[in-house]
């Protein structure tokens, strides 16, 4: 039978754009698919050898449908694509505002409005308007809004189909997820939809709301995800103090079925382009509502990352620094930058805080990544005092402190016996993701201070 959409354009060919449409045309050969950005840098990285998101498997799946049933397009020639589209995806970023009523914690709707204006513009016929987006609850008013001024005998439907998808997992979790979201206001644009999904997910994953339940859920899971970091953090904190250790406390509390093992690994704190964005979100909402105690609630969980972190970058700078606090002379080693492994996002990463607050006390950084480049580094921590090494070693060499970032797992097979005569005397390993090999440390005479572990009186 024909499926109902034929033709798909998504707009915002991102970490979420390119991805989810990659996966979709592989699993759907005689559906036509178009990802457009007005990035033509980005468009032409996606129709390269050279993707422009790093993620394990996502070449494979492009290389697979690009050229057969996928295109990666720019602006302009998108509107003829948007033209002829049954469904047009949003997927552009909605990043905090920086300025204007709500700058510091709402969503900045400037992007997706744009979008909207743009479909309203080229679309024809009826189309099926779908927010992959992470929007605030009730945002689909505005997109409708905008929508409104399309010519005559134009109409469409407007779908929220949130994206769960986590970085460094994101073909896994788009081949396997755990559901798919689609709330709308009548059930032919949610079938048509859910019908493409079915095609690869099974019929119980592919959940269907109201239109406002399906943007509440998607802030509220990142935020229920985040909420869980920032306490087993906290509890981190007390059992440094007390002599507990973090990983047998997590694994313990994770054997009980209510509470469950996943989301429980104690670290510097939380980055990566949503989880903070999104709890700001939801504390503006439920502030824009009168709702004190319910913002309050959530922005405790903000607070306690930050916290966190300058936590991690003060136990790194304390048996290093003068009396009077400054770490001029000193050289760190930061492995790793990227929000978490397996990606190459440094958007909101712990680094940028741990980093900032070491160079603010005056300390040479060395830092090593696997998948970030040296540009990346630069525009979040700038130059100044900043080296990029290539390897872990070059990183090492000299080095009066380490602090390992990102749980990438080749940190976890480094070499510490031969390491170790590359560190300056008396350096301290700050293990912030409890990654490295412990016991190997050890063995090779050096300091180690896991996230999380009391007793630990070498620094
Ligand atoms: P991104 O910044 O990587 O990509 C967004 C793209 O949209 C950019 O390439 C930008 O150039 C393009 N764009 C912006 N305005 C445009 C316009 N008017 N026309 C054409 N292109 C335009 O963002 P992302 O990480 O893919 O996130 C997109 C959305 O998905 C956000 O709302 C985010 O909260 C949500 N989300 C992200 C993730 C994730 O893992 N990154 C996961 C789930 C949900
Ligand atoms: C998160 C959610 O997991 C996705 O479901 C969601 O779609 C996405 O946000 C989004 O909306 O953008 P992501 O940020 O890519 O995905 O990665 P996570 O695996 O959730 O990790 C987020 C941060 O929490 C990372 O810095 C990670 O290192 C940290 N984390 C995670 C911990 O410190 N401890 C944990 O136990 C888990």
């Amino acid at each position: 039978m024909k499926p109902l959409v034929n033709k798909i354009v998504c707009i915002g060919a991102g970490y979420v754009g390119g991805p989810t449409m990659a996966v979709i045309a592989d699993h759907c050969p005689d559906i036509d698919v178009t990802v457009l950005d007005l990035n033509a840098e980005r468009i032409a990285a996606w129709n390269s050898e050279d993707l422009p998101v790093y993620e394990p498997g996502l070449a494979e799946v492009v290389s697979r449908a690009r050229g057969r049933n996928l295109r990666f397009v720019g602006q302009a020639e998108g509107a003829a694509y948007v033209a002829a589209a049954d469904a047009v995806f949003i997927s552009v970023n909605t990043p905090t505002k920086t300025e204007g009523e709500g700058a510091g914690k709402a969503s900045d709707l400037r992007y997706v409005e744009s979008c909207a204006r743009f479909i309203a513009a080229h679309a024809t016929g009826h189309t099926i308007v779908i927010e992959k987006s992470t929007m605030p609850v009730r945002a689909a008013d505005c997109v409708k809004s905008i929508l409104a001024s399309a010519g005559p005998g134009v109409t469409f439907d407007i779908l929220s189909n949130p994206e769960f998808l986590a970085e460094g997992t994101a073909i896994r979790d788009l081949e396997q997820p755990d559901r798919v979201l689609i709330g709308g206001e009548r059930p032919e644009p949610i079938a048509a939809l859910a019908e493409i999904y079915r095609r690869w997910v099974p019929a119980e994953r592919v959940l269907s709301t109201g239109l406002w339940s399906a943007e509440l859920s998607k802030l509220v899971a990142n935020a229920f995800l985040a909420q869980r970091v920032s306490s087993i953090n906290s509890i981190s904190a007390l059992c440094e103090v007390t002599g507990a250790d973090i990983e047998e406390v997590a694994s313990v509390i994770g054997t009980d079925s209510r509470i469950g093992p996943k989301f429980l690994r104690a670290s510097v704190g939380f980055g990566g382009s949503c989880f903070q964005k999104d709890l700001l979100s939801l504390i503006y909402i439920s502030e824009s509502y009168g709702l004190t105690e319910v913002s309050a609630y959530w922005q405790q969980v903000v607070d306690l990352n930050q916290w966190q972190k300058h936590r991690f970058a003060d136990q790194i700078a304390a048996p290093i620094a003068t009396d009077a606090g400054s770490l001029r002379g000193r050289r760190i080693a930061i492995l790793g930058f990227a929000f978490k492994k397996d990606t190459n996002d440094v958007r909101e990463t712990p680094a940028i805080d741990v980093c900032r607050r070491l160079l603010a006390r005056g300390a040479t950084l060395a830092v090593h990544d696997y998948k970030v480049t040296p540009d990346s580094v630069a525009s979040e921590i700038g130059t100044q005092g900043v080296e990029v090494a290539a390897t872990p070693e070059a990183a090492l060499a000299g080095a009066d402190g380490v602090a390992v970032l990102t749980e990438w797992s080749a940190y976890a097979k480094l070499d510490w016996a031969r390491l170790a005569g590359m560190l300056k005397a008396g350096a301290v390993i700050h293990d912030g993701r409890n990654i490295v090999d412990a016991a190997a440390i050890r063995r090779a005479g050096l300091n180690l201070r896991s996230i999380g572990k009391g007793g630990q009186s070498n620094t």
